[in-house]
């Protein structure tokens, strides 16, 4: 029997997103100031989640609950490796670790993808569904704030593979829709997503801490020189 999951998606998670929307990093972000090194940081930590999402996906591509939103229009893996080799060189792989909040992040998708695999819809619905809503703004604002006109380094924003992200987006809802799951799995899916809300945001917070440490060297840089040339100038906001 299928249930209405899209619009419960939405509804059960409305608070999770305005909280991640609050986020410092992500406020910072949407207001432009976006530091190179912790945004490098993001696409490092965004590596390692992709990475394990789309490997489960695809072991589980013929699991009934998973097989109709295993669109691989969707896969992200490819365009954050080219992403990673623009921002670190073509061996980013001997320089990027995974952060710890990446690490709890990646061992709960590992987890589930073990114990309850259809728990893998409120991942998939938190992180794709998110990347088509804002893709084309944050990649914007990215491209300005790192004064960067090309595509070089924001792959992550672009599906090429989609034409209409609107049509795209309601045809995977109806996807959703049509799961065959029942009420009590469609509610655990959503704690799940909230869960995912919840990791993605603790991810956002370790950066945030980068962020801070970054525009703070900024900061004693500007104040220690205004004190050896005694200038009165009053710095710059990013
Ligand atoms: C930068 C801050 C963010 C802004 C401005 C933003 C904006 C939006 C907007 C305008 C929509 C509605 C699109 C539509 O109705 O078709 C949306 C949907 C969505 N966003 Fe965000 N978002 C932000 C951050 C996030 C984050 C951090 C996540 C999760 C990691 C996320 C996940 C989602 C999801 C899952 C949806 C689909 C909601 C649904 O229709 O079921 N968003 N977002």
């Amino acid at each position: 029997m299928a249930v209405a999951l899209a619009a419960q998606l939405r509804e059960g998670t409305k608070k999770s997103h305005t909280m991640a929307e609050n986020t410092g990093f992500v406020s910072c972000f949407l207001k432009g100031v976006v530091d190179k090194l912790s945004y490098r940081k993001l696409v490092a930590d965004l590596y390692f989640v992709y990475e394990a999402m789309e490997e489960e996906m695809h072991r589980l591509k013929d699991h009934p609950v998973l097989a109709p939103i295993a669109f691989e229009q969707l896969d992200r893996r490819q365009a954050l490796e080219e992403d990673l080799t623009f921002y670190f060189g073509a061996d980013w792989r001997n320089q990027v670790e995974t952060s710890p909040a990446a690490k709890e992040y990646v061992a709960r998708i590992r987890e589930i993808a073990q114990s309850s695999p259809e728990l893998l819809v409120g991942h998939h619905y938190t992180r794709y569904l998110g990347d088509l809503s804002g893709g084309q703004i944050l990649k914007t604002i990215a491209q300005k704030a790192m004064n960067n006109p090309t595509d070089d380094g924001l792959h992550f924003y672009v599906f090429p593979q989609i034409e209409d992200e609107k049509a795209f987006k309601t045809t995977y809802r109806s996807a959703m829709d049509e799961l065959p799951i029942d009420q009590p799995m469609a509610d655990r899916i959503v704690e799940e997503a909230n869960h995912a809300f919840h990791l993605n945001m603790k991810m956002f917070q370790e950066l945030e801490g980068n962020l801070v440490a970054a525009i703070g060297k900024v900061l004693f840089g500007f104040l220690t020189r205004r004190q050896r040339t005694g200038s009165t100038e009053e710095p710059v906001a990013a």
